[in-house]
Parts: C-alpha cells; sequence; structure tokens
C-alpha cells in the first residue's frame, strides 16, 4: 500500500539520534500509512549503514546515500522527489524539532493548506534549544530574509515543514541545493502561491552530536541575501573580488613607496608595486574568494598567470575607458571612477570565467 505521507529527514553524522527519533515517529504516526526517507551525505559515522540495519526491519525507514556531495537544501529536494506519498514532510534528524506536530500538519494540508510550516517565532513557540549567539543569529537572518525576500511567513529558515510532492516536483527544478535555505527557496521560489498555514511549536536542544551550520552556511546565506537585494547585480563573491582589490591597492602603494626610497626609477617600482599588487589579489582571491574551487599545484601556477594575463589586459581597458570618459565629460574623477569600474568587473568576469571557472 503506498503511504499517505513521507517524512524525510537529511542526516548528517547523526548515528546517535537514530533509534530515539525513529521511535517517536512510530509512536506519533500509529495508524497512519507513512515511511521516513533518510537523506545520508555519505557521514562518516556509520548513518548509513545503522539505517540500512534498521530499515531490515523496518521496512518503512528507508536511506538515500550520496556521495561526493554535501548540502542540507540538496538533501530535501532529493528525498522529497524520491517520496512514495502525495504528501511530504521535511524535519531535522536531531529532535530539535517536535515530531507530535507531524500528524496537526497533515491535518491542516487536509484542510486545504499547500504548505505548512513549523514555526518557532509565533506566538506560542520558541527556539529555546538555541544557545545565546545562535539565537540572536537565527533571529537576525530571519527578519533580514523577511525584508528583502519579502516572505510573510514567521519563521522562513525552520527546517521543518511540509507540502504536497506535486508541489515540489513543480519547484524543484528552480531551487538551490546550497546551504541551509530550502524553505526560505520554496516561499520565495514559489511567490505566494502557495497557501501556507503556520503551527507553532517550541524548538529543542540538540540530542547528540554536534550542529553542522558553519561559516560557509551562513555565507551562502547572506549571498542569497545580497544578490537578490540587489537584483542579482551584485553577488557576495564580486564583493569579496572588490574588497580584495581595494586591500590589493594598499599593497600597490605601500610597494611603490617602498621602492621609491630605495631610489628606484618610477616607472620600475611602479612596475615592481603591480605586479606585487596582482599576486597578492590572486593568492587572496584564492583563499577567499574562491575557497569552494582553491587551486594549488601546477593549476595555481597557471591560473596565477592567466591571472597577470587578465589583469593586464584589465588595465588596458581601465585606461581606453577612462581616457574616452574623460574626452567626452571633461571630469577627471568621473573618468577614473568610470575607468576603474570597468576593469574591475572586466578582471571578475574574467577571472570567474578562465581561471576559477564556476
Ligand atoms: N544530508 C545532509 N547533508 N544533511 C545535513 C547536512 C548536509 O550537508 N547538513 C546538515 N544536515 C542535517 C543534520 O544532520 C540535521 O538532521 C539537519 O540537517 C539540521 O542540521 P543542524 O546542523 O542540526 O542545524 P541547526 O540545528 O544548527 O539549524 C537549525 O536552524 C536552521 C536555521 O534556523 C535547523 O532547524 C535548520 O533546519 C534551520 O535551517
Ligand atoms: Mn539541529
Amino acid at each position: 500500500m503506498a503511504p499517505d505521507l513521507t517524512v524525510v529527514i537529511p542526516t548528517f553524522n547523526e548515528r546517535g539520534n537514530l533509534q530515539p527519533l525513529i521511535a517517536r515517529l512510530h509512536r506519533v504516526l500509529a495508524g497512519l500509512a507513512w515511511e521516513a526517507i533518510f537523506v545520508d551525505d555519505n557521514s562518516p559515522d556509520g548513518t548509513a549503514d545503522a539505517l540500512r540495519a534498521i530499515g531490515r526491519l523496518d521496512p518503512r525507514i528507508r536511506c538515500l546515500r550520496r556521495v561526493g556531495r554535501r548540502g542540507l537544501a540538496g538533501a530535501c529536494i532529493e528525498g522529497m522527489l524520491a517520496a512514495q506519498a502525495p504528501v511530504v514532510a521535511v524535519m531535522d534528524a536531531d529532535l530539535q524539532h517536535d515530531e507530535s506536530l507531524l500528524p496537526r500538519m497533515l491535518e491542516a494540508m487536509s484542510q486545504g493548506a499547500e504548505l505548512v510550516v513549523a514555526t518557532r517565532y509565533a506566538p506560542g513557540g520558541d527556539a529555546d534549544g538555541f544557545s545565546g549567539w545562535r539565537g540572536l543569529g537565527s533571529r537576525l537572518a530571519t527578519r533580514l530574509a523577511q525584508r528583502v525576500l519579502k516572505v510573510t511567513s514567521s519563521d522562513p529558515m525552520s527546517g521543518f515543514f511540509m507540502l504536497r510532492r506535486d508541489s515540489v516536483e513543480q519547484l524543484a527544478p528552480k531551487l538551490s541545493t546550497q546551504g541551509f535555505k530550502i524553505l526560505l527557496d520554496i516561499l520565495a521560489t514559489s511567490r505566494g502561491r502557495l497557501k501556507v498555514t503556520e503551527l507553532t511549536y517550541s524548538f529543542g536542544v540538540r540530542q547528540s552530536g554536534d550542529s553542522k551550520l558553519d561559516n560557509r552556511v551562513l555565507m551562502d546565506f547572506l549571498g542569497l541575501i545580497v544578490a537578490k537585494a540587489t537584483g542579482g547585480l551584485v553577488s557576495l563573491r564580486f564583493l569579496s573580488f572588490a574588497t580584495v582589490g581595494a586591500a590589493g591597492l594598499v599593497v600597490h602603494l605601500a610597494t611603490l613607496r617602498v621602492g621609491l626610497a630605495f631610489d628606484l626609477r618610477f616607472l620600475v617600482a611602479q612596475a615592481i608595486a603591480t605586479v606585487a599588487a596582482m599576486t597578492f589579489n590572486y593568492v587572496l582571491n584564492n583563499v577567499l574568494t574562491y575557497r569552494d574551487r582553491r587551486l594549488s599545484g601546477w593549476a595555481f601556477l597557471r591560473g596565477l598567470l592567466a591571472f597577470y594575463l587578465i589583469c593586464g589586459l584589465g588595465a588596458a581597458a581601465n585606461v581606453g575607458v577612462a581616457d574616452w570618459a574623460f574626452y567626452q565629460t571633461e571630469r577627471w574623477w568621473l573618468a577614473g571612477i568610470a575607468g576603474a569600474c570597468i576593469g574591475a568587473v572586466w578582471n571578475y568576469a574574467m577571472s570567474r570565467a578562465l581561471v576559477w571557472k564556476d
């Protein structure tokens, strides 16, 4: 018999939480036809093996095991798409989500809701399971998301929600697989077309293991906000690239100053300063801006040479545009800014396409 509800549970190193979670699901969903799909990103702690052992005795439990990939959002999407039931719920494995809400969420769906969000931030709910700083951060992120993305949900960052599988099938091609923002993405992408119902609950304390929300997840979230706030014009990568560029200017001037202090000819000192600044920018962009696709070994050297070439052409474009703008406007500062902007955008676009290839 096909189940009525599929519970999708993303896991990364959650072995210690599996038994208690599954026992709780059996308790609250007794009498319903349900299945649980765990989506595990090949956790080193053996979560997938533990699930296989459980699944041998308990046919409701399945594990989708992914290799070579990480990401909460992508795991949730694949789990929902693999569901048998027409209705799917997503929840965390660490017992921070109150599973006793599931039957009420299902009831809301049968009463016409198209997306049920379990919220921590509505009267009656709380997020006491977060430590002080995490709690503040979560509230701040929630505000930011509500403002910038114009979503009205009280908890758009919730990892606990329910919707119809066919809604997911429609939205899936447009959803991002990175980071933690799966519900936020569903809300923003469906642009108010899904009828949302919210149910409040109290966010518990993680039972076993550690949170996986790290700096990378945070940067990914900020990236989405910056991109949306600027209508896709500015990305977090570009901001990082531009900041590195500004730091590079300081390196350039400092090197030039030192070179002149050593009585080098201006042209020679300027050339050395330029190479120093380009090298500095390359290394820093490799470590920061493109830390997720960092180059090393021969690729690092090849990238450096390509970067010199790109920046050289960028400088030529900079001077050319500035010269043209100066004759058009006769405002030296406007011409200077125009040249610098064109140069920066050129360097960014070309190095992104040819050096770090994203
Ligand atoms: N498959 C997979 N891949 N699962 C993951 C990954 C991943 O890369 N990263 C995290 N998970 C799983 C965890 O194993 C857990 O079951 C669930 O996703 C939530 O991860 P936590 O690491 O426990 O997140 P949190 O408790 O710090 O964050 C909470 O707040 C966020 C923001 O408000 C959760 O409720 C999130 O869902 C929520 O987005
Ligand atoms: Mn958690």
